[in-house]
């Protein structure tokens, strides 16, 4: 049904607008604008059934979002991680990402399909030309910027369709929980992990290359030895994260050229122990010049002095190489005598 087909009386009444100035084509403006064509109404403009009809299509297409969004938070919560499903024609997929896709793509997408279908039945759809002025704020612009929007806010009729306003305001207020709900991805939290490794009073020095219990004599001036702590195998499930904590680089140095006390208090013989995670933010420090006592990260350079307390000389570590404090057992290996006094790795866990 078109407007023309609708008795005049029925039709509603016409809102003031300005349909564009209409130009007359003559010999110096032969192009002139011939204006906008004439505003046909739509059936939800004449029906009120056809108009609730419409409200409730939009108000259905919310509904569906919210409960795709409520879809969404129950299968993270329930679906099991390693959980498959055959889907035609992919193939066989991770359950919980097909659904996490699936909920948040239906409530993203009614929210836009109830929002355009809202736009086009129910809202104003009388096109509107605005003369070019110049570009100045007048009281009087103002005035009607202002009325304008009051008629805008009228005429989508947030006021007076409040199906459509409060199942809205559900689907927005909802849509976030998908964000929030994957924030649980980034935990557990580390609570106090990170200040303790697996280094504790009585536990050997392990070389890693050879996995065998070091003595003091095994580590000769000049060379650069990785320990880690006995018992710990690459086959344990959690070696990559013990390792990353308790990594030792081990160096012998002629006691007089130690310049730091509590170093040489913690050193055995001239063997020192220090953590081989860089305090910058954590890659494993591996480059070692003999004449100076330097260690090197090859991440950014950061250098630090191994005969003075492991403390930074150079690039953006924020703080001295922790020491591990050992001593030798009743057969003559190298032990610890306790864990890191302080975190390894990056200074930021030292702020919490
Ligand atoms: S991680 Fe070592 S210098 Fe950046």
């Amino acid at each position: 049904m078109s407007s023309q087909d609708i008795p005049e009386e029925n039709l509603p009444a016409e809102q003031e607008y300005a349909h564009g100035a209409v130009g007359v084509a003559d010999e110096e403006n032969p192009f002139a604008d011939p204006g906008l064509p004439p505003h046909e109404h739509r059936i939800q403009d004449i029906d009120e059934r056809a108009a609730r009809r419409s409200e409730r299509v939009v108000a259905l297409l919310f509904t569906v979002s919210m409960l795709a969004t409520v879809g969404f938070i129950v299968s993270y919560v329930t679906i099991p991680h390693d959980k498959n499903i055959f889907v035609f024609p992919i193939g066989h997929i991770s359950a919980l990402n097909f659904a996490l896709g699936l909920t948040l793509g239906v409530a993203l997408f009614c929210i836009g399909a109830g929002a355009v279908h809202w736009a086009r039945t129910l809202m104003s759809d009388v096109e509107v030309a605005d003369e070019r002025h110049p570009i100045e704020a007048a009281p009087e612009i103002r005035a009607k910027v202002h009325a304008d929007f009051r008629q805008g806010a009228k005429e989508s009729a947030l006021g007076r369709r409040k199906l459509i306003r409060n199942t809205m305001f559900g689907a927005l207020a909802l849509v976030p929980l998908s964000g929030v709900m994957l924030l649980r991805d980034l935990g557990p939290l580390p609570g106090t992990s990170l200040r303790h490794t697996l280094w504790a009073k009585g536990k050997r020095l392990v070389n890693m290359n050879t996995n065998q219990p070091l003595r003091p004599e095994d580590i000769s001036v000049g060379s650069l030895t990785f320990a880690k702590p006995d018992g710990l195998e690459e086959t344990d499930e959690e070696f990559q994260n013990e390792m990353a904590k308790a990594a030792l680089m081990i160096v012998r140095l002629q006691p007089d050229n130690i310049k730091d006390k509590r170093e040489l208090d913690w050193s055995h013989e001239g063997v020192v122990a220090f953590s081989k995670i860089c305090t910058h933010v954590g890659c494993p420090i591996s480059l070692y010049e003999q004449q100076t006592h330097h260690v090197l990260c090859p991440c950014h350079q950061s250098t630090f002095d191994l005969s003075d307390g492991a403390r930074v000389i150079f690039g953006p570590a924020g703080h001295a190489l922790p020491q591990l404090r050992i001593g030798v057992d009743s057969e003559g290996y190298l032990q610890a005598l306790g864990d890191f006094e302080e975190p390894v790795g990056p200074a930021f866990w030292e702020r919490g």
